[in-house]
């Protein structure tokens, strides 16, 4: 079905981010029940448990309280008002909103994108584009975000998004699974952004290095998983897909690594 939106539409219709009814509407169901849902059953394919006969919530990934989150946000870098739309729409009309990235996590990749001077982004995994417009407007207008997913439907609606920026044409997307397609990819890039599947990292960390320039930086996202890396054995596959990648960069002793507890946990990794 053609996507007949356009990012000022969706703006008209939904509103500022925290504005529109549903967001509202949980916030005082959270007050009722007098909790907030668990992050881990808050997970894209998980069980909801409890929550499945409720609305699903747009709860927001992290190991800070909400009131500290909204802090860091407002004392950093504002996020674009077109990546402040896709939040809006996507936390009002996509399955599993939870896994876009957001303004904290979005503003640091900006400021790495400045700090290194980083001009060729490799992204693995798009969703409805927030991250790869969040980088793309840190980069120089030569500069270009390659962003890779397997689902037509929700980069359908970032490419709609894009469309109404600026920076919308230093991206490009390609469709189809990752490991796959990064094999065809020519040339090197500076920073590589890591977060499709949890199961396929470890590929997508060699094919990264590969593909590293030499001050290359890649930063690869979910790497606390709401906390389930603590547990000796993860309770669910994507637990134990992270637990092993950590381990995997914790011991190769080729590289600087520094484990971020950034939303869900942001490792930064080096070449040494
Ligand atoms: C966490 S979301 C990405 C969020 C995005 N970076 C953002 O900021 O909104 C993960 C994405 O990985 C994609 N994905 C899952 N398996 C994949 C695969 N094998 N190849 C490519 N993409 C995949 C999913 O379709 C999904 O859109």
């Amino acid at each position: 079905m053609p996507i007949s939106f356009s990012a000022e539409k969706v703006a008209g219709v939904l509103g500022t981010p925290g504005s529109f009814p549903a967001e509202k509407e949980m916030g005082t169901f959270y007050k009722i029940l007098g909790v907030r849902p668990n992050l881990r059953e808050s997970r894209g394919n998980a069980n909801f448990g409890f929550f499945k006969e409720f609305p699903m919530p747009d709860e927001k990934l992290g190991f800070v309280s909400e009131a500290l989150d909204n802090y860091c946000v407002d004392h950093s870098t504002p996020a674009s008002t077109i990546c402040n739309e896709i939040e809006t729409y996507t936390r009002k009309s996509v399955e599993q909103s939870m896994m876009l990235t957001g303004p904290l996590e979005g503003a640091f990749l900006k400021f790495l994108i400045r700090l290194t001077g980083a001009k060729r982004v490799l992204e693995f995994g798009t969703y409805t584009g927030y991250s790869a417009l969040s980088m793309a407007e840190a980069l120089p207008s030569d500069g270009k975000v390659v962003t890779l997913d397997i689902d037509p439907k929700n980069t359908a609606i970032a490419k709609e998004f894009w469309s109404c920026s600026d920076h919308g044409k230093k991206i490009q997307l390609i469709l189809g699974d990752a490991v796959e397609t990064v094999r065809l990819l020519e040339g090197q890039f500076d920073l590589v952004f890591i977060d499709a599947d949890k199961p396929g990292y470890i590929k997508y960390l060699d094919a990264a290095l590969a593909k590293l320039s030499v001050k290359g930086v890649i930063a690869v996202d979910n790497t606390l998983f709401s906390g389930e890396v603590l547990q000796k054995s993860p309770p669910s596959e994507n637990g134990r897909a992270i637990a092993a990648f950590n381990e995997r960069v914790r011991t190769d002793p080729k590289l600087d690594t520094v484990l971020l507890p950034i939303r869900d946990g942001l490792y930064l990794i080096r070449k040494r």
